[in-house]
């Protein structure tokens, strides 16, 4: 009884001593040791650009005395040694646009300062403290982007921008196809009116249909049922439409508009032979005329518009 609890007792303190021992000696090996970190994320760089190639001592620990060499593959970037650079050895190509922070090596910032990136400068770097216990190395990848490169942001920044101006030139574009389509209907109003007054009288000599014509014009609420009465009192065709007329002539160019509409489902082929003759007959007046609503069109179509269409 008493034995095994000394036993038991005994074991207990050399587990103690064993994992004490292994503890000390972790502190030792980790403790002791200084890291040179660099940085897993690469410098991105501009051709041009000024960067810093990060690297540090970790813990922090005072570098100013230690050495300090950056190198590229097997090309010498930068060398510091005995408190001054020694860059007797240094590849040409990074002749005067290196440096270290020398006021910063006390704080174990081993970071190098890269001026003027060029494009061959891209590659992987190596910072290297030789008069560490362990010689020790770290990597730092310098990308030189030729192009202009983007945060997300400045993407986001960039495809909002593209819609906003595809937006402002559909509704541009919108308001444009709405202009011309207004302006081509004045332009068949116009013409319309035009054409009904310079028909006046082949039409109230060849129209037979004026009674539906009339009706459509009252459903239309462009006459009263009085000038209905008054329009087809008359016995010939040729009478009523010379009340049709009077009756237009106080209704103005919508009323006139209308009846030439009605006229085109009512009385196709007449119309299709008089405005032949009207082409032909009024050709140097249509002419002018569709210049002038040309010149209009022109002015009020917006910069960069070509109202031909190209
Ligand atoms: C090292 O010093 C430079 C210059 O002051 C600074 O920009 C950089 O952040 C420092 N790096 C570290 C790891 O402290």
């Amino acid at each position: 009884m008493k034995d095994s609890l000394m036993q038991n007792l005994g074991l207990v303190h050399l587990q103690g001593l064993v994992s004490s021992l292994v503890l000390v000696l972790l502190t030792v090996c980790r403790g002791d040791s200084v890291q040179v970190v660099g940085q897993p994320e690469p410098v991105v760089a501009l051709i041009g650009d000024d960067v810093i190639l990060p690297c540090f001592l970790n813990p922090k620990s005072d570098a100013s005395s230690q050495s300090v060499r950056w190198r590229q593959q097997s090309e010498e970037v930068h060398l510091y040694r005995s408190k001054v650079d020694a860059n007797d050895d240094q590849n040409p190509v990074y002749r005067l646009r290196t440096s270290l922070f020398k006021e910063e090596l006390k704080n174990g910032n081993v970071s190098l300062k890269l001026n003027n990136v060029k494009l061959s400068d891209a590659g992987t770097y190596s910072c290297q403290v030789p008069t560490l216990d362990k010689d020790q190395k770290a990597f730092v990848q310098l990308v030189v982007d030729t192009v202009f490169p983007m945060t997300r942001g400045q993407k986001a920044g960039i495809i909002i921008g593209v819609i906003i101006a595809v937006t402002i030139l559909s509704v541009a574009g919108g308001v444009y196809m709405w202009r011309q389509k207004k302006q081509l209907k004045q332009q068949q109003e116009e013409q319309s009116i035009i054409f009904v007054d310079h028909n006046r009288n082949d039409l109230i000599q060849r129209v037979t249909k004026v009674i539906p014509i009339t009706e459509e014009l009252l459903q239309m609420g462009l006459i009263q049922k009085e000038d209905q009465s008054t329009i087809t009192a008359p016995k010939t065709s040729q009478d009523q439409m010379g009340k049709l007329y009077q009756v237009l002539q106080e209704g103005g160019d919508k009323t006139k508009s209308a009846f030439y509409k009605i006229l085109l489902k009512q009385e196709p082929n007449l119309l299709k032979e008089l405005d032949v003759n009207f082409v032909d007959k009024y050709k140097d007046d249509l002419i002018q005329w569709v210049d002038e609503v040309k010149s209009i069109s022109m002015s009020a179509a917006p910069e960069g518009f070509d109202p031909e269409g190209g």
